[in-house]
């Protein structure tokens, strides 16, 4: 018997329409546009309006993406986030609710960056073992709550946003169908990527008020070297899995977290810079939204068409990897 393979059958994305500048930065904090363009390629980046939350942001991703695929009814949502409306529960129920789903199983998948990629196999898995038919997955982070507001090194990178993508069960020829998605994780290095207090190590409490840190920190440059290493590898098998070269890739899609990373990874495997989505520019790293905004954006600008070879990968806090392929579908991105 052929085996269920997890087909791309929507894909949609929402920005907050709030955009900073990185000159609108420089006018608070002691940067520059020139610095951040260098060092980054970085331009501007998105932000969530007060009062609104990370569901927000992946109803309207999640209601696109539905649409793209004909409303098909889905079976099950995974989130995946590293900024939930609330510690606990987890956000994806409240979603699934908002986006009319019915009682379909609903939950979050914590892989900061990579995030996206773990949701995109444990889709693939529930369609696989037949548990689902059809799976939203959706990839949201409003990061700007959880960035400390006088850190220079952060705010500059971090924007708001979210992706999602409809599968469906399908067969492993189909144009659509995910390759097998190749994760990984290093938990001995955890402290690159961390927020520190505010979970059960070191809860924030009343009583303690004005010790612990409660933002997000991250050691930029042992995080580079990571990050091109661990894309590189599980691109690599993830190339292998689908018998295919890198010459065959027609888009890289990484996870946009600065140019110069994306084309150290080009460069290491072998693959010429041109064939790297670009949208961190406009964006800067939206997380977990990261992958599907940029594949969103591919597809807009028409970079992206149906047939062509695309090879997906990410890298975050964990710290965690993957990478997938897939042949791209003839969907309409909305
Ligand atoms: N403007 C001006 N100067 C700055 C800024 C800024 N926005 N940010 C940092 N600097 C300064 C630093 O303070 C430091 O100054 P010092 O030498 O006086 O101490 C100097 O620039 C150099 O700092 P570095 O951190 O060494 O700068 P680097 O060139 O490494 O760039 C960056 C920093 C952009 C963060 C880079 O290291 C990077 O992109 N790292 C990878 C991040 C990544 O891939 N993350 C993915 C996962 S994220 C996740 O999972 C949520």
């Amino acid at each position: 018997m052929t085996p269920r393979a997890a087909v791309v059958c929507g894909l949609g994305s929402w920005l907050p329409p709030r955009a900073v500048t990185n000159d609108e930065l420089a006018r608070e904090l002691d940067t520059s546009d020139d610095w951040i363009r260098t060092r980054t390629g970085i331009g501007a980046r998105h932000i969530l309006d007060d009062g609104l939350a990370t569901s927000d942001l992946a109803v309207e991703a999640g209601a696109r993406a539905l649409k793209s695929a004909s409303d098909i009814a889905v079976d099950a949502v995974v989130l995946a986030t590293a900024t939930p409306d609330h510690p606990l529960p987890a956000t994806a129920p409240r979603v699934a609710a908002r986006l009319g789903l019915g009682p379909v199983p609903a939950f979050d998948v914590a892989a900061v960056c990579t995030g996206f990629l773990y949701g995109l196999a444990t889709a693939a898995g529930f369609i696989a073992a037949g548990s689902a038919d059809s799976v939203l997955v959706i990839g949201a982070d409003a990061f700007s709550r959880i960035l400390d507001p006088a850190d220079r090194s952060t705010r500059a990178i971090f924007g708001d946003g979210a992706g999602a993508v409809v599968l469906r069960a399908g067969r492993p020829d189909e144009p659509g169908a995910l390759g097998p998605v190749r994760l990984g994780s290093d938990g001995s290095a955890d402290h690159l990527i961390q927020v520190p207090s505010g979970g059960s190590r070191d809860p924030l409490r009343p009583a303690t008020a004005g010790q612990g840190d409660p933002y997000f920190r991250m050691a930029g440059q042992a995080v580079f070297r990571h990050a091109v290493e661990s894309m590189a590898e599980s691109s690599e098998q993830a190339l292998h899995d689908a018998g295919w070269t890198v010459k065959d890739v027609d888009l890289l899609v990484a996870h946009q977290a600065n140019v110069r990373i994306m084309h150290a990874l080009a460069d290491w495997m072998g693959l010429d810079r041109e064939r790297c989505a670009i949208h961190l520019d406009r964006v800067g790293n939206t997380s977990a939204a990261s992958v599907p905004l940029a594949l969103a954006d591919a597809v807009a600008s028409g970079t992206l068409r149906p047939g062509h070879r695309v090879l997906m990968t990410a890298f975050g806090g964990g710290l965690t990897w993957g990478a997938c392929t897939l042949r791209w579908p003839a969907v309409e991105a909305y």
